[in-house]
């Protein structure tokens, strides 16, 4: 009989060859297999757990899940330089996120998720980090929030396979708070390099983590949202963050008059406006 780890290697390879982009690093398989004797509890079914600082979240013991790094059969790599850069392609950026150990972040994730999507999208979205969904599934953007993402790029008549999603730290910040700023600047190099290696003609900041650490911009995302900005030659629509349009209903409106706007810029119309994207 095939056994557990293989089968998971199996399902995961299949998984990643149907979704360009998605990296499944060695080190995830190590610790599905690490993880396989002590099963954990079931995961908490948290919907606003996908929703990294939408809002505070009571601390609470660190996932049982977690595979504890002295159990890891993964031995401890010495002190990292800084990012090697130029990175060849996409893969070389994950499999690089995938050995980080630069901040902490990297000791208390389950997996690390780096971005998925066409590694040659026109669009590109950008958010703030994983949340507990995407912490679990290495991919980014797969909870609530990202559920509500998906709904704002098929309005804009995008398919989520063509457009590239990424965030400010690819490890899953605890309890879901917002990155530290070391943690930002220390994880930022693997973002300049994927918006270099993916070269979008336009991309979309997703909330005021993205717009202050992509941007090194101060401003509110209520004063900056809407307006053409620029990263590198690359125009920048920053726009509210979907977790904060799950809370805020009202500012939908808002955030879809900024979708519009790269629809535009893409020669896509804008369908008669009725509703925004629910
Ligand atoms: N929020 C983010 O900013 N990024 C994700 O990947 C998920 C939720």
């Amino acid at each position: 009989m095939t056994d557990f780890f293989t089968q998971l290697t199996e399902i995961l390879e299949k998984e990643a060859a149907r979704r360009p982009g998605t990296c499944v690093s060695e080190e995830t398989l190590r610790a599905l297999q690490a993880s396989r004797p002590a099963p954990a509890p079931a995961a908490p079914a948290r919907g606003e757990d996908a929703m990294p600082s939408a809002r505070p979240v009571p601390p609470r013991p660190a996932p049982s899940a977690v595979v504890p790094r002295t159990s890891s059969p993964v031995p401890a790599p010495p002190p990292q330089d800084p990012v090697p850069r130029p990175m060849p392609d996409m893969e070389a950026v994950c499999a690089e996120v995938a050995r980080c150990r630069r901040c902490p972040l990297h000791a208390t994730r389950l997996n690390p998720v780096p971005g998925e999507g066409d590694p040659h999208a026109r669009l590109m979205f950008i958010g703030e980090g994983p949340g507990g969904d995407e912490d679990r599934q290495g991919r980014p953007f797969v909870g609530p929030a990202g559920q509500l993402l998906d709904k704002m790029i098929a309005a804009m008549q995008f398919r989520r396979e063509e457009v590239y999603i990424a965030n400010i730290v690819k490890c899953r910040p605890p309890r879901n708070r917002a990155p530290m700023p070391e943690e930002a600047e220390m994880c930022l190099p693997f973002l300049q390099e994927q918006i270099r290696l993916v070269r979008p003609e336009v991309i979309v900041l997703l909330g005021a983590t993205a717009v202050h650490y992509l941007l090194k911009r101060q401003e509110g995302i209520m004063r900056i949202r809407g307006r053409w900005l620029e990263y590198g030659g690359i125009p920048v629509m920053p726009t509210y963050h979907p977790a904060f349009l799950l809370r805020q209903e009202q500012a939908k409106r808002d955030a879809w008059e900024d979708l519009k706007q790269v629809m535009r810029r893409f020669g896509k119309e804008p369908p008669a406006p009725r509703r925004a994207p629910r």
